[in-house]
Parts: structure tokens; C-alpha cells; sequence
């Protein structure tokens, strides 16, 4: 309990990775996870397509935008890029409600991932058009989302929330991600009580 525990609040999204490729068999256990993630009504409207042959990940690569607050800084560099990717795609015509079944398949996706000592990027900011070209993707389903995967490169860290979300780099071109307080956020019993 407390491994999961401790895996969950080290998580941090990834933007250097190792060049060292990942085994097709590791991809699609993390699609497996997704698969059996929680889905409103068990409706099950989402789809994936694993990529982790070099050239087809240089032209997702292309697809992406990465870190808007430190553009162009957050994104990764030519011998730092992806190794693989995870495309989830929805199908609205089964369930056009489908984000949050989105939601906690990649979240199963990145925990898994990083219990196998894999780091990811979820990824919203991205070329859709292009993305379904490269791939030749159906127009009935939605392209949702991107996970970029890798073993990671850089060690993120976390800092209180003061007055800016903005995550930022520090002079050795460490990340601090900014988040806010268990006590800002948490209410017990009633609204108005705080920790
Ligand atoms: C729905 C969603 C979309 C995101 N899209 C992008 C993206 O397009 N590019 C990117 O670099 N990061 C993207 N991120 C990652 C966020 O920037 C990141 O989660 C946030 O800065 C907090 O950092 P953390 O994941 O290390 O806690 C996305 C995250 C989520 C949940």
C-alpha cells in the first residue's frame, strides 16, 4: 500500500528521456491496465495505437507541443526525444461522454508505466490532423490523447503553490512544478473546515 502510495506522489511528467527502446510486450500491458480501467456504464469507448518504431515515432515527435510556460525549453531535445508513444483514441458514437473514462485509463497507464520504472508525458496539445494522417485513423473515432513514453532523463520537483501554476527551470535546468497545498484544497465533513 504504502509502494503505491509512495509511486503516486513521485510521479512527475517526463520531457528527457534515455534512448533505450521499449519492448512492444511492456506496451501493451500498459494498454492492458487502460483496458481495465473504470468506464462509466462499462461502455468502453476507447482504443489505442502503440508506436515504438523509430520513424513513425520521429514523425508523432513532430505532432507535439511540449511545456507552453518554458516553450522552447521543455522540449526535448534530439537525443532526448520519446521512444515510444500511446495513442488514445474514443469512439463518441459508443460513449460521447468519454473523457473521464479517459482520464483514469492513462492516469492506469503512467502509474503502471512508472512502476516499471518508465516515465511519460500525457499529451493535449497536439496535431490532430496530422496525427491521423500519419497514422491513417478512422474519422469515427476522436483522438484524444498522447502519452510519450521513455525511461526518464531528469528528476522534476515539486514545490508549494505560492502565487503562480507556472512551472519553471532553475539554472541547473531542473523542472519545479508548482502544486497546491493539501490544506487549500482539503475540506473535512463540512466545507468550511480545514485541516
Ligand atoms: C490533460 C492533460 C494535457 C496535457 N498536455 C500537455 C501537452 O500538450 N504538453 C506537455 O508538455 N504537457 C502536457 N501535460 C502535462 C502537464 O503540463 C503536467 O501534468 C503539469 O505541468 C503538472 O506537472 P506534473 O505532471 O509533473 O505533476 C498535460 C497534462 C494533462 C493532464
Amino acid at each position: 500500500m504504502k509502494e503505491i502510495y509512495d509511486l503516486i506522489i513521485s510521479r512527475r511528467s517526463i520531457r528527457k528521456f534515455e534512448q533505450k527502446p521499449i519492448d512492444t510486450e511492456i506496451l501493451k500491458k500498459l494498454v492492458n491496465t487502460a483496458r481495465l480501467a473504470p468506464s462509466m456504464a462499462n461502455l468502453q469507448p476507447l482504443e489505442y495505437i502503440i508506436i515504438n518504431d523509430h520513424l513513425t515515432c520521429e514523425k508523432i515527435f513532430n505532432c507535439l507541443k511540449w511545456a507552453g510556460y518554458i516553450s522552447p525549453y521543455g522540449t526535448p531535445k534530439e537525443n532526448e526525444r520519446p521512444v515510444a508513444y500511446i495513442i488514445v483514441l474514443a469512439n463518441e458514437n459508443i460513449n460521447s461522454d468519454y473523457k473521464r473514462d479517459v482520464g483514469a485509463a492513462i492516469e492506469n497507464m503512467i502509474i503502471a508505466a512508472l512502476s516499471l520504472g518508465i516515465g511519460s508525458c500525457w499529451l493535449c496539445n497536439i496535431d490532430r490532423d496530422k496525427i491521423r494522417s500519419i497514422l491513417e485513423i478512422p474519422n469515427k473515432l476522436i483522438i484524444d490523447s498522447v502519452l510519450a513514453l521513455g525511461y526518464p532523463k531528469e528528476k522534476p520537483v515539486v514545490e508549494t503553490l505560492t502565487n503562480s501554476v507556472k512551472y519553471w527551470k532553475d539554472e541547473k535546468d531542473i523542472l519545479h512544478i508548482p502544486k497546491r497545498s493539501l490544506n487549500d484544497i482539503l475540506h473535512i465533513n463540512r466545507y468550511q473546515t480545514k485541516i
